[in-house]
Parts: C-alpha cells; sequence; structure tokens
C-alpha cells in the first residue's frame, strides 16, 4: 500500500520505536502491515513487532490505522444494493456456543440480511464452519458472486473468509498464534473488526464471551475489548454494539459438532434450553434493534419461525438436513459424587475434555471429529443424586475417554442448595 512514495521505513527502527514504547507514525503502520503481507517483512520481525504491541498496546489513533492498514490489505466487499438492512454478528469464541447456526436464520425470519463470514474453532473454542460441516454435504467456500446471491434469495449466509478478506489477518494471526501474542486487546480487535468491516455489513452485533472458557476470563479486560472493538466498528461506519456475556458454563446441553447442530435444530423447532434461547434472543434484539426492525425474534424463534430459513440456507450450501449426521461408536457416562444441586461446569474443562475426544483441534491442520462431544445431562442450577449421570461423552476413540472423564469429574461444582443463578447477559457497550 502507498510504499513507493512514502518515506522508507525500516522494520527494525519500527521495532525499537514500538519496544520502548513510542506510538508508531500513520504511513509507518501502513507499510508494516503491507510489507508483511507481502512477504518483503520476514515472520521474526513481524513476531517481534507483535510482542513489542502487546507489551505497549496500540492507541486509539495507531489501532484505527493498523485495522484499516488489515483492511486494505484485500478487499472491502461491496453488499450494497439489497432492499433490506445488513447485519451481522460476532462472537469471540465459547464452549457449546452454536449461536450463530441459529441467530442468522432467525434475525433474517424477521427481515434483515445476514452476511456471516465465520471460522473454524482452535483449542478448547468450537468454530461455527466446523458445527455446519457436521451436515453431510455442506459447504463452507464460496465465490463473492454465490454469496450474494444466497443472500438475495435466503436473506442469512454462513460462509468461510475469502483469501481477499483481510489476508493481513490470516498471516498474523497464524503468527500470533505460535509466539504467545494471542491475547492482546488491540491484536484480537483489529483481527475481528478488520474482517467484519472488510465483509461489508452495515451493522454488527459483538457477543464479547466472559469466564473460564472465554479469551477474555477478566471483566475488565472483556469490557475494554468490547469498547475497543465498538469504537473501531462505529468510527468506520458499522453501527457496532457489544453485549458482555457469560462463559463460566458451557452454553446450553450439547459441546461437539454434530450435537450441537441437533441442539439448534431444536432450538429453531421452538425448544431447547433456557440459558441459549437467552442469548440468542437478546443478541437478535440487538440486531434488529440497530437496523430499525420491530419485530419480536422471541416470537419467531418459539413459533418454529426460523425453521424454513435454516433448511433453505442449509440447502443453499449443499447440506442435506435429512441426512444421518455422523455420530460417536462410543459413550461413557461420568456420575455425580454428591447429592444436591450441580453448582459449577468449568466450561474451559468441558472444552478441553471434548477436544480430547476429537471433538476439536489441537493444530490447526488436525481433522475434527463430528460425532464426537459432550452432553451436559445436568447444567448448573439443577438437581442431582449421587451417581446420576451428569455428563455423556461420545466419541470415536474410547481410549480418551479416561482422561476426559477425570477431568470432567474435577469440573463439576456441588452445592447443598440451590445456587444463585448468575445473570447471562452482563453488560450492553454501545
Ligand atoms: N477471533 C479472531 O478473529 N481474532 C482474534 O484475534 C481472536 C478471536
Amino acid at each position: 500500500m502507498g510504499n513507493a512514495h512514502a518515506k522508507s521505513w525500516d522494520a527494525q527502527s519500527l521495532i525499537i520505536e514500538k519496544r520502548d514504547g513510542e506510538a508508531l507514525p500513520d504511513e509507518a503502520i501502513d507499510w508494516f502491515v503491507a510489507g508483511y503481507t507481502d512477504g518483503s517483512i520476514p515472520d521474526y520481525q513481524a513476531a517481534a513487532m507483535l510482542m513489542a504491541i502487546f507489551h505497549h498496546g496500540l492507541d486509539g489513533r495507531e489501532l484505527t490505522r493498523w485495522t484499516t492498514a488489515m483492511i486494505d490489505s484485500g478487499r472491502r466487499f461491496d453488499l450494497s444494493g439489497f432492499d433490506r438492512p445488513l447485519v451481522d454478528k460476532h462472537s469471540t469464541g465459547g464452549v457449546g456456543d452454536k449461536v450463530s447456526l441459529i441467530l442468522c436464520p432467525l434475525v433474517a425470519a424477521c427481515g434483515a440480511i445476514v452476511p456471516q463470514v465465520s471460522g473454524r474453532g482452535l483449542g478448547h473454542t468450537g468454530g461455527t464452519l466446523d458445527k455446519l460441516e457436521a451436515i453431510p454435504g455442506w459447504q463452507a467456500q464460496m465465490g463473492p458472486d454465490r454469496f450474494r446471491q444466497i443472500l438475495d434469495e435466503v436473506g442469512a449466509v454462513i460462509a468461510a473468509a475469502s483469501d481477499e478478506l483481510a489476508p493481513a489477518d490470516r498471516k498474523l494471526y497464524a503468527l500470533r498464534d505460535v509466539t504467545g501474542t494471542v491475547a492482546s486487546i488491540p491484536l484480537i480487535a483489529s483481527s475481528i473488526m478488520s474482517k467484519k468491516i472488510a465483509s461489508g455489513t452495515e451493522a454488527l452485533v459483538l457477543d464479547v464471551k466472559v469466564g473460564n472458557g472465554a479469551f477474555m476470563r477478566d471483566l475488565d479486560d472483556a469490557r475494554v475489548l468490547a469498547e475497543t472493538m465498538v469504537d473501531i466498528g462505529n468510527s468506520s461506519g458499522v453501527r457496532t454494539v457489544a453485549l458482555l456475556t457469560a462463559m463460566d458454563h458451557p452454553l446450553g446441553r450439547a459441546v461437539g459438532n454434530t450435537l450441537e447442530v441437533d441442539e439448534a435444530i431444536e432450538v429453531l423447532a421452538g425448544g431447547g434450553p433456557a440459558d441459549l434461547i437467552e442469548v440468542v434472543v437478546t443478541l437478535a434484539r440487538e440486531m434488529l434493534s440497530l437496523v430499525g426492525i420491530d419485530v419480536d425474534p422471541a416470537e419467531t424463534l418459539a413459533s418454529g419461525g426460523a425453521a424454513p430459513v435454516w433448511q433453505r440456507m442449509i440447502e443453499a450450501q449443499g447440506g442435506d438436513l435429512s441426512a444421518p449426521r455422523p455420530r460417536a461408536d462410543h459413550q461413557l457416562d461420568v456420575t455425580a459424587t454428591e447429592g444436591g444441586w450441580v453448582s459449577g461446569l468449568d466450561a474451559l474443562a468441558v472444552g478441553v475434555a471434548s477436544m480430547r475426544l476429537g471433538a476439536g483441534r489441537a493444530r490447526k491442520e488436525d481433522d475434527v471429529d463430528f460425532g464426537a462431544g459432550i452432553e451436559c445431562l445436568v447444567k448448573p442450577g439443577e438437581p442431582v443424586t449421587v451417581d446420576q449421570p451428569i455428563l455423556r461423552l461420545h466419541s470415536n476413540r474410547p481410549e480418551t475417554f479416561p482422561v476426559a472423564a477425570e477431568l470432567l469429574e474435577a469440573a463439576v461444582t456441588y452445592s447443598h442448595s440451590e445456587p444463585e443463578r448468575r445473570p447471562l447477559i452482563i453488560d450492553r457497550i454501545a
């Protein structure tokens, strides 16, 4: 980007400036991000810069410029010309978070267009694309013309990012992943917002997860991340609101790809767990209100009104909902060691156990076992008797059961009286 006429920068001096806590000039940021994307700046210098940013952050001006440089590393998609407003949602990731599967068709059924570019799971968190790939035939990849056509015909699409969408992020994210620089607020914010802004949405609701199963365990950090992303969105012309939502326990009862698709279908048919419905409906209300649509999504959901849109959305991407989805051959129940109430179920432990059973990836190149996962038969806040099954493990690799079961036994806490319910929706940042 614009390097030919710019002052000539050198990577080492810029790393030193950032290492010493100075702010980087705008053109230097453009030069650095473009240079890393095109390969003229090597991984080792980009890694050093990321570590310097990790320690010193980016001020508001630098962050806006860094995000813009990431957007401009690829193409800004033009989604103008629809007769309905466009609104998207992004979650920072959690355990059992199948919200997008329900929310995208729901918000489309209520009258908006939902152009969702989504990702895969890594580590203990699941990814929306992996979940949908549990549906036989479903394809995440498509070109911009097909993306637009499905939006036109169905109103909602969930697809993988194309190579042209913020390519700087693909390289920077992979580098952060192996250099201990993922958990940096400006780097997370610019990574998420560059992709969302470039994807062409008009409005965006962010679901910033807080708790031990989330990226941000600390409420104050989550709030700063949410405020940072809301500022970037609004200053780039994308109306943005964030909700802070609890991720101490898995969301819903199902964790793992096929299991989560099953649960999403249950909710789309008007049933399903109350916590999942609460998060879906609250996010849907925010999305609809951002684009001025006055429809109650709770009614649409409860009456099964989003199910036909879901069906069309999946079929448009080749998915066959009537075909059997992959199931695991082996099950094992973890039973209660105490009676009373379940007071806690550590989301991180459930996520890690599910990954060990085969539902997630330990490394990017790993295959996912769609049938693997965990059913939470008893959730925090529900009564339990000694020896009652509380978690059902599913895997095609029964040798993983002992490790997963041990993790899960330690993940459950009990109380002798009914535990207080903690709010799921913690805060709203606008
Ligand atoms: N999701 C992203 O896309 N990027 C991050 O840095 C973290 C979560």
